[in-house]
Formats: C-alpha cells, structure tokens, sequence
C-alpha cells in the first residue's frame, strides 16, 4: 500500500529482516506494531516497566509530557479545570463527549439514585479495626460491591457495564467517607441529593448529625480542582491494572479494587500521603539542603516524594493549575504562613535550582501539591490517597469500558526474559551434599 508506513529490523547474525508497521495515532507518537516479531524473528520485545509499549489504543486522554498537555477527550485541562465540573468530566470521559442539557439532567438524575450504599457494607465496614488504615478498609470494600450488587456482574451485558460504571462513581463518595467516619468513631452521614457532588462528598465527611453544616465554597471548588485533575491519566500503573484484570473478564468491582490497590504505593498514588509525612520529616526549612543531597545520593534510596513523574519530563500542567488553588486557598484559611506550605515552597525553590533535579527534568508533580491542599482542608492524612481514588475511579471505569469493547484486546498475558537456573535433573537428597 503506498501510504503504508513500516520499519524495518534486521538481526544482524541471520541477516532476517521484518518488516513492522508504523501506526500513527491523533496526537504524539506513533507506534511500532511489533506482533509478528515471535514468529518472524523468533524474539520478543524487553521493555521492563513497559515504558516504552504502548498496550492499547485509546480515545480517552493524551498527555503530551515534554510539552504538558494533558487532553480529556480532547479537551485540554487548563479549559475544564475553569470552566467545567467533576460530574461533567465523569459524563465526558465516560461518553466520550459533553452532555447535552437533556443528558446532563439524565445523568445527574442516574447519579443521584446511586449515592446510597447497602446498608450491609455498612456491617461489612464494621469487621474492621478502627485503626486500619482507610486505603485497605476501600481496596475491601469496593471488591466486595460484586456481592451486593448481582445485576451489574454480565460484563457482555452493555446495561450491566453502564450500571456498574455509575455505581461506583455515585458510591466511591458515600464508601470514603463512611472510611473516616469509621477510623474516627463517628456515626455515618447519608448523602445529601440536593448538593452538589463534591458538596455532598464533604459533608459525608465532616457533617455531624448534631449540627448542621455546608462546606465552604473555597473547599469545594479546591478539592473539586483536585479532583477534576485527577481523573484520568492515560495508561498508569493504577490503570494498567484495572486493564489487566478487565482482560481476564473479572467483574467491574473486582478490577477497581485492584486499581485501588496499585494507587496505594508511595511511588503512585500514594505520594500525596508521603509528600506530608516528607515535609514533616524535613520540620525545618534549614533541614531542606539535607533532604536534597540525600534524595542525589545513588547509595541513599530515598527519594523527594511529589518530585518526577515517568510520563512528564518537563512540568505537570495538573501542578501548575494545582499549585496557583494551593496558595489560594492557604491565603483564605489565612494559614498563607503555614510550616507545610513554606517548607513545600522552599523545598520547590532548592529543588528546581540544583543541576541534579534540572538535568534530570525533576519537576513537582500534580502529588507535591494536592497533599497540602488536603491537609488545608482538614482532610487526614490516611485519608489522602482514598482521594485521589475518589477522583480515578471515573477513570478506571472509562478505561475498564473501553477495554471490554475492545475488539483488539486480549486477555494480558506479558513475555519476560527468562535468566533463571539452566535446565537440570532433580537429585535426591543424600546426594545433595
Ligand atoms: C503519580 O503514571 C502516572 O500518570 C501517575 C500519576 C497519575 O496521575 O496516575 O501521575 C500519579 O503517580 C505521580 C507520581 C507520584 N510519585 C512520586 O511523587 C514519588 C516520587 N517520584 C519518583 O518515585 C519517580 O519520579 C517516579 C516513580 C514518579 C518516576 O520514576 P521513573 O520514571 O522511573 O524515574 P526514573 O527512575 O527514570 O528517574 C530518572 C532519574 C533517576 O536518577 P538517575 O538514575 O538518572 O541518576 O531521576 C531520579 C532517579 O533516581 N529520580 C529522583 C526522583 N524521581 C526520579 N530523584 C530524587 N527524587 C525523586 N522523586
């Protein structure tokens, strides 16, 4: 074909040459279909942490990480991070575009019958200690939603996926909070369908029933913009794991869970947690040079949480849009000198100066500066990461759709290269030595 594009690769000691496809997708790099490599070269690819394999093709979001662009379904963060909301984004990255008036009042109304739990998961919940941490209390729970919901498990039932999709957005508030109410001994809070979805989230969690409550508009639109940017992020470790499961047709909850628990790591998603438990640690701004060395040492294994990001190697547009709400909203808390925050802001300055984070494109990420956003907001600590899944959840389930209607899919199954013990016959043990 004459517009066909391919490359060729040659293994120099047989002198084989394969001819591979080069695919071209919307917007940044193409691609190298490498699929005929086993049976024509007789090898595979190596690429450990994959970051170089694309694993799909998908239509959901693209980021740009030498310019830092970051696209929902077309639509840059910047331009929905000012003039959208979070349900909106979840109608568009599930549906692929912006609803209508008439599909917005449908969906909002879709939404708002789900917010409730089964009062069962509320026993569930009880089955736990109060101190356990409300990330493995989520990874639980939101596995469990398959043995309470038996209409939403047909995964080739397209009623079924939608259903189980908006379940979890509409619940993933309700299962968080009732978390925190659980660690803190206080009773569970109902939501509140008059309010606003993020609203609703916040007085889940911190309304008593003994008084009555409204979040403040700063916190609302704070932790909105928190989790707007986090919704989706292409093919992260957290989603690539919620693939991974989806692959194998495991249910929608099941595949969540498993998302969630990827998320939890210090190196993913759970930064944001570690970013608060660094700064703490740091205490001093005159302890930072200390912190900065340690983080350059090759034989030191610690590293600047909320500093790097393996697709962004230039800046997180998420932390320049993030970073701007973080000092706003510290200035109408009137908490503008808060230790947290100056030590975070002269961390950034120390950081962004030396050659070591500059010659390696070490920027904050979007983690860096939502963990002081949470702590503003009185959000605890253990609690951040459960945030931030709060916020992915639409992206896990978009992606999970997505696969599931993908013709192309498989179930995931990786090669490796095998470097173990050469083939050997088994001995018995009086002539092991
Ligand atoms: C998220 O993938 C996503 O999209 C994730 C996410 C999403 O929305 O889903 O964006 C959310 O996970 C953000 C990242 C949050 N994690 C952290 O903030 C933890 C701290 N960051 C590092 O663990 C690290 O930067 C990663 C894991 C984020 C990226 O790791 P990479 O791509 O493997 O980076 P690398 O190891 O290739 O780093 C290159 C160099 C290395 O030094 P050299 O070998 O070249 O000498 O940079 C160094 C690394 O040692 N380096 C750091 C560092 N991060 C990388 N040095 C000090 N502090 C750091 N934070």
């Amino acid at each position: 074909m004459a517009d066909r594009k391919t490359v060729t690769i040659t293994d120099n000691a047989s002198g084989e040459r394969v001819e591979c496809d080069v695919i071209e997708g919307t917007h940044g790099r193409p691609v190298i279909d490498i699929r005929s490599l086993p049976s024509t070269l007789g090898c595979f690819t190596y690429d450990p942490g994959f970051a170089s394999t694309a694993s799909c093709s998908s239509t959901i979001t693209y980021i740009d990480g030498q310019e830092g662009v970051l696209l929902y379904r077309g639509y840059p963060i910047e331009q929905l991070a000012e003039r959208s909301n979070f349900l909106e984004i979840c109608y568009l990255l599930l549906y692929g575009e912006l609803p209508t008036r008439a599909q917005w009042d449908a969906f909002n109304a879709q939404i708002r019958r789900h917010t409730m739990v089964h009062e069962g998961i509320r026993r569930f919940i009880a089955g736990y200690q109060h101190d356990a941490h409300p990330m493995g209390m989520l990874v639980g729970i939101v596995g469990a939603l398959s043995t309470f919901y038996h209409d939403t498990l047909d995964i080739s039932d397209p009623k079924h996926r939608e259903l189980a999709a908006i379940r979890m957005i509409a619940k993933l508030p309700s299962i968080a909070a009732d978390c925190y109410k659980y660690s803190i001994g206080q009773p569970f809070m109902y939501p509140i369908n008059s309010l606003g979805y993020v609203e609703n989230f916040l007085q889940m969690m911190f309304a008593v029933r003994a008084e009555p409550y409204l979040p403040s508009p700063v916190a609302r639109r704070a932790l909105e913009l928190m989790m707007i940017l986090h919704a989706d992020h292409e093919q992260n470790a957290s989603t690539s794991t919620v693939r991974l499961a989806g692959s194998s047709g495991a249910n929608p909850y099941a595949c969540v869970a498993a998302g969630i628990a990827t998320l939890w790591g210090p190196a993913h998603g759970g930064a944001n947690e570690a970013v608060i438990d660094m700064l703490r640690a740091i205490r001093d701004p005159a302890e930072i040079p200390k912190y900065v060395e340690r983080a350059k040492d090759k034989d030191d294994p610690y590293r600047l949480m909320g500093f790097g990001h393996r697709v962004y190697k230039n800046f997180d547009p998420r932390a320049t849009l993030i970073r701007q709400a973080c000092h706003d909203l510290l200035q109408d808390l009137d908490a503008g000198n808060q230790p947290l925050f100056e030590i975070a802001l002269r961390l950034e300055e120390i950081a962004l100066g030396d050659d070591y984070f500059i010659e390696r494109n070490l920027y904050p990420n979007v983690d860096f500066y939502s963990g002081i956003i949470l702590s503003a907001l009185g959000i605890p600590l253990n609690m951040f990461t459960v945030i931030f899944a709060l916020a992915r959840t639409v992206g896990w389930v978009s992606q999970w759709m997505e696969l599931v209607n993908d013709a192309e899919q498989r179930i995931g199954r990786p090669q490796q290269r095998y470097v173990g013990a050469a083939r050997r016959d088994y001995t018995e043990m009086k002539d092991r030595g």
